[in-house]
């Protein structure tokens, strides 16, 4: 193939809509014999032929053309050697630009479902391991400094939370993607008596567009899903690094299993966390697929542009990487086994009751301000001693502040974490609930994602 030709050929990547270009002809060549704009008996023989193409195409029997440019030249080709002249009334009253942005749509639709079903799996690893692991108390940090105990729990289900905010999302794109263009023509509408609801109704489609020159150049809802993907990436990707970092030799504070972990080919101790890694490093290029649809958009006067082909590849890349990390995702989150002494260890050490005893001066009538003031230098004091905050006696607390009584001493992990009641805090009863209310909201979502 020359070089020029070689310059348009999408076949490599359009194919896979092979499955929605096959059905949109089915429905759309069902709907011309229904309204007699061809006959009746040709639109069967065309519907038979296509679904004996569309056996070829799965059997790996379909001799692909890249001559021929894209799946739907590819397809009608096949169609004339079959049928003949026949094959020719398939187009009739369609062009190829509602005919792609159908079939595009119609992926996308199953695409946001496989992706809320990945989403759905790695919620319910994350609720399994917060309710195997309810006990497990572990340093909630800030700027990545030790700050307050947290549960564990509390902390898989805030990516639970950002997981439901991801299916919200993917929802939407999908909803974005559920309306027909088809019967848009090449861009003005076409002259024959189509009826556009029932092709709506056989593929599926909640609604028909309402202006052809929107619907056959309108790729928003591939940036529906696109940005739905790049959210959804960032959230696994803070996950990763939280994975990197716990799994790491100085916090110890999971164990990744084998399946997720790789040998160094030179250091025989290794345990890398690559899969947490590739995940994190693959988010880039979920990213990049949002700024290049974008690009290819901003300048595209109405209607069909053939920049427009450039929607595809980008797409299918932002899928195939997102449903794999969500994937592989749910397994790393599944089979990792937690250290619970490392991460108590590391909540005790580390002076995150400070806050606590701020708290428990404000409960004696100081002003929360001056408080925070006088815990702060115990807080230094304890570092310069190298005592912490909990093994400080009584004599030198008093010395900070005399409204500290025996009392103190009853402040502990275990208070801080049962003083959090607050709703959305991480007392355990708190969290207990929202485990609770997790599961209602997966079994509910169970039957349908
Ligand atoms: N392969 C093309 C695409 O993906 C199909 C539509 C071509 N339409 C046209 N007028 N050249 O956009």
């Amino acid at each position: 193939m020359d070089t020029a030709l070689s310059y348009t050929v999408s076949i490599h990547y359009d194919r896979r809509l092979y499955r929605q270009d096959l059905t949109g002809s089915i429905a759309h060549a069902h709907m011309l014999g229904r309204q007699g704009i061809i006959p009746e008996r040709e639109a069967d023989e065309i519907v038979q032929a296509l679904s004996e193409i569309a056996n070829e195409i799965e059997a790996g029997e379909f001799p692909w053309r890249e001559e021929l440019e894209d799946i739907h030249m590819n397809v009608e080709r096949r169609l004339i050697e079959k049928i003949g002249d026949t094959a020719g009334k398939l187009h009739t009253a369609r062009s190829r630009n509602d005919q792609v942005a159908t079939d595009v749509r119609l992926y996308v639709k199953e695409a946001a479902d496989r992706v809320l079903t990945a989403i759905h799996r790695l919620r319910r690893a994350l609720v399994s391991q917060a309710e195997n692991n309810i006990e497990v108390v572990m340093p909630g940090h800030t700027h990545l400094q030790r700050a307050q105990p947290v549960l564990f729990a509390h902390h898989a289900l805030a990516y639970f939370e950002m997981l439901g905010r991801d299916a919200e999302r993917f929802r939407q794109a999908r909803s974005r993607a559920d309306v027909l263009p088809l019967g848009s023509g090449a861009l003005a509408g076409v002259p024959y008596p189509i009826d556009r609801e029932y092709v709506a109704g056989e593929l599926g489609f909640a609604s028909v567009s309402a202006n052809s020159m929107d619907a056959v150049s309108d790729r928003d809802f591939l940036l529906d899903f696109h940005s739905a993907a790049a959210i959804c990436m960032m959230h696994l990707s803070r996950f990763a690094e939280e994975i990197v970092l716990w799994s790491s030799d100085d916090l110890r504070f999971i164990k990744l299993d084998d399946r997720y972990t790789t040998g160094s080919s030179m250091m025989p101790q290794k345990r890398n966390p690559d899969f947490a890694e590739l995940g994190r490093g693959r988010t880039g290029r979920v990213y990049g697929g949002l700024i290049a649809l974008l690009t290819v958009l901003k300048g595209l006067p109405l209607t069909y542009n053939r920049d427009l082909q450039e929607d595809k590849e980008g797409f299918f890349d932002t899928f195939d990487t997102l449903l794999a990390t969500l994937e592989v995702f749910a397994g790393m989150v599944s089979t990792m086994t937690l250290n619970p002494d490392r991460m108590l260890a590391a909540a005790v050490d580390s002076n995150a009751v400070a806050t606590d005893l701020a708290d428990y001066l404000v409960g004696k009538g100081m002003p929360f301000r001056e408080a925070h003031g006088v815990v702060a230098k115990l807080s230094s004091h304890s570092s310069a001693s190298g005592v912490s905050l909990q093994d400080i006696p009584l004599d030198t607390y008093r010395s900070f502040s005399d409204l500290f009584d025996e009392d103190v001493k009853a402040i502990s992990v275990t208070s801080s974490l049962e003083s959090r009641t607050s709703r959305g805090g991480t007392a355990p009863s708190r969290v207990r609930a929202a485990l609770e209310e997790a599961k209602a909201v997966l079994e509910r979502e169970g039957n349908n994602v």
